[in-house]
């Protein structure tokens, strides 16, 4: 099997064909998905609220994320695996940046790395693509910033939609190959998509994207409560995980396994 690069992202894009993306953390998850077809495995930093236990994305560290985005890029024979580059891992210059994403490629094997910001992070996504490593842009609703955002809200309605198209513009001229938009109008969206010779992928922001991702344990049921409405339920894990713990539970309280023929 052939490894998916950026470019073949791009020449999907301008044969009008939609790629896909979702999030993974671990070594099984990778193997299925990747034998599923997904273009772009994205070792998210929602690992902070999907695996690690936290709230939010804030806490996580890059030393946290580095050894999921090992199992990944271990795992995944076809698919371009992106590192997602945590909270104040890259903020403070485009030099740090940098230096967290060549961890990010070094020790965890990431073929291209994502950060959040539009115009704003230009210069950084300028040196990463010339020192050698690829950037996904994240504009719109941007978790990481949710404090100066005022919380979980759509992006760019009305006026604010001039905004969204600067920074989408922005990043796509400092080399960025694709663009996530997070929580933006649909008729935004397909604004951007229309204009940007990049691939756009799309969570919460319509059908015109070029690619989507999602969070794997929201697309497929094992998260539990109140989901974005951007969420569409694929499976339910959560259900087949919890019958078959029960059952386990009640064969070993039961006396029926461990059985004859699992015993030496
Ligand atoms: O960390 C993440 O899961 C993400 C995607 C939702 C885009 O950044
Ligand atoms: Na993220």
């Amino acid at each position: 099997v052939k490894r998916i690069r950026t470019h073949h992202l791009r020449d999907m894009k301008e044969r009008g064909e939609r790629w896909t993306m979702l999030t993974t953390y671990d070594m099984y998850t990778a193997e299925v998905f990747d034998e599923a077809g997904l273009e772009v495995l994205l070792v998210g930093d929602s690992a902070s609220n999907n695996v690690l236990g936290n709230e939010t994305s804030l806490p996580v560290t890059v030393d946290e994320l580095i050894p999921l985005t090992r199992a990944v890029a271990r795992s995944a024979r076809r698919a371009l695996v992106l590192g997602d580059l945590p909270f104040g891992s890259y903020q403070a210059s485009p030099e740090q940046a940098y230096l967290t994403a060549v961890r990010f490629m070094k020790e965890g094997g990431a073929h291209a790395v994502k950060l959040e910001g539009g115009a704003e992070m230009a210069a950084t996504i300028e040196k990463l693509t010339l020192g050698g490593i690829p950037v996904c842009a994240h504009i719109g609703f941007t978790p990481q910033s949710e404090h100066t955002l005022g919380g979980y809200r759509v992006q760019g309605r009305g006026d604010a939609a001039e905004r969204i198209l600067q920074d989408a513009h922005a990043v796509a001229d400092a080399g960025a190959f694709a663009v996530v938009m997070e929580m933006v109008p649909g008729d935004v969206a397909a604004q951007v998509t229309k204009e940007l010779a990049i691939p756009t992928v799309g969570i919460g922001a319509g059908p015109e994207c070029d690619a989507q991702v999602l969070v794997w344990q929201d697309a497929f049921g094992l998260r539990t409560g109140r989901m974005p409405r951007f969420v569409k339920q694929f499976a339910d894990v959560r259900s087949v995980l919890a019958e078959g713990a029960r059952a386990y539970v009640d064969e070993v309280r039961g006396g029926t396994f461990p059985g004859p023929e699992h015993t030496f």
